[in-house]
């Protein structure tokens, strides 16, 4: 028999998981798959909230037609437009041809660009409501999560939040739906992860939304994208609070890279004077070996951050530039920062990121800047300045 889960009274999860795709947005890394959560609301309306990815229309459909039990969908609420849950608009449309559109005027102006849909729209502004039978929906704005048009939408029989991007998390969803019903650990790195390397450079926004919900009592969270927040939520409001305001956990971060391995030598240096200033938690990354979006994720949740480059064509080295760069698009603030380099004839590397440190408004400790091979005096130094970085 077929079986569909039904997240709370009345409202069902019509998702699917991607497990195919190798990287999110085309150039995110998602090694753990990352599911497109649908949900439908039986009532004496019936109501899809988000669709899915188009590849994945004919999955929605049979699910939603098996709960439907040829009753109408009579309305799909479009919290977000990006094609990962509206792909498979025009599908939905043609099989449900009763079925009208709800999103604000953003969205409608989307809906009509990508799929020349806009007529079979229905506006709702800011904090509208939509009573549905025993159920009603309330449609409160949050733009730029991460798109102009985002909203979310609260019904509030049930007090389920439908928050589209906001508090989801890379990885798929492998048999159970509700955290509760879950090992759980496994998502709060790729919440992380999501939230810095897609949200990150809407701190602000982030911030005006969860003020937003502060007066809803909220039973359940259902995000467009990892699990239904039940039991956890406290933690995912934590988590996304902090991450948004900048706050850093303490912690270092060292990342470099380095060509014949001198810069290399130098991140081991500085890690042992940081190490024997007391410092427990200290990360390295080499970009060349880990992908910039894990790297920005722990930049972004620790105090301290130490980069390392070479001194390559007079200026970075290319792979610490494409870090550097994410870093700036997304204003992170609020971080101790410390550099290292080398050079052969004409040092450039340190300078370069200690302007940038500067551009951040950051707070400088030190930097080292080593031509050829490492000296003792220049031993000392690196190891001074992870000492001195031990914030
Ligand atoms: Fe999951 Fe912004 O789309």
């Amino acid at each position: 028999m077929y079986k569909v889960k039904e997240v709370t009274n009345g409202i069902y999860y019509v998702g699917v998981n991607d497990r195919v795709k190798e990287n999110f947005e085309n150039f995110i890394p998602i090694p753990s798959g990352v599911s497109y959560n649908s949900y439908l609301i039986v009532d004496d309306k019936t109501v899809l909230v988000e669709g899915v990815e188009i590849s994945f229309a004919e999955d929605l459909i049979t699910s939603v037609k098996k709960l439907l039990d040829n009753r109408k969908l009579d309305y799909l609420v479009v919290n977000h437009m990006e094609p990962d849950h509206s792909g498979a608009i025009r599908v939905l449309c043609r099989e449900f041809p009763d079925m009208k559109i709800i999103g604000n005027i953003r969205t409608i102006e989307m809906i009509e660009g990508y799929y020349g849909l806009g007529n079979q729209c229905i506006e709702v502004k800011d904090n509208e409501s939509l009573s549905i039978g025993k159920k009603t929906l309330h449609f409160l704005l949050t733009p730029m999560l991460h798109w102009p048009e985002t909203m979310m939408t609260y019904e509030s029989a049930t007090e389920t939040l439908f928050s589209g991007d906001v508090f989801g998390a890379f990885g798929t969803l492998n048999g159970a739906v509700v955290d509760e019903n879950m090992q759980i650990d496994r998502f709060w790195d790729g919440m992380e992860r999501y939230y810095v390397n897609v949200m990150g450079k809407y701190g602000k926004p982030m911030q005006h939304a969860l003020e937003k919900i502060i007066p809803y009592s909220i039973q359940h969270i259902a995000p467009t994208h990892g699990p239904v927040w039940k039991k956890y939520i406290p933690n995912v409001l934590l988590i996304n609070k902090r991450l948004s305001a900048h706050e850093p956990l303490p912690g270092a971060v060292i990342v470099y890279d380095t060509m014949y391995s001198n810069t290399a030598q130098m991140a081991e240096i500085v890690a042992q004077g940081l190490s024997d200033a007391g410092e427990s938690q200290i990360l390295i990354h080499n970009t060349s070996r880990t992908d910039s979006s894990v790297i920005l994720t722990d930049v972004f949740k620790y105090r301290t951050i130490i980069f390392g480059s070479p001194t390559y064509q007079g200026t970075l080295h290319p792979n610490i530039e494409v870090v550097l760069n994410k870093i700036a698009a997304r204003g992170l603030a609020n971080r101790v920062f410390s550099a290292f380099g080398s050079y052969t004839w004409a040092s450039a590397s340190v300078r370069i990121l200690l302007d940038f440190a500067s551009k951040m408004r950051w707070e400088i400790v030190g930097s080292v800047a080593v031509k050829q091979r490492i000296t003792e005096k220049d031993y000392d130094a690196l190891y001074e300045l992870g000492l001195n970085s031990k914030k």
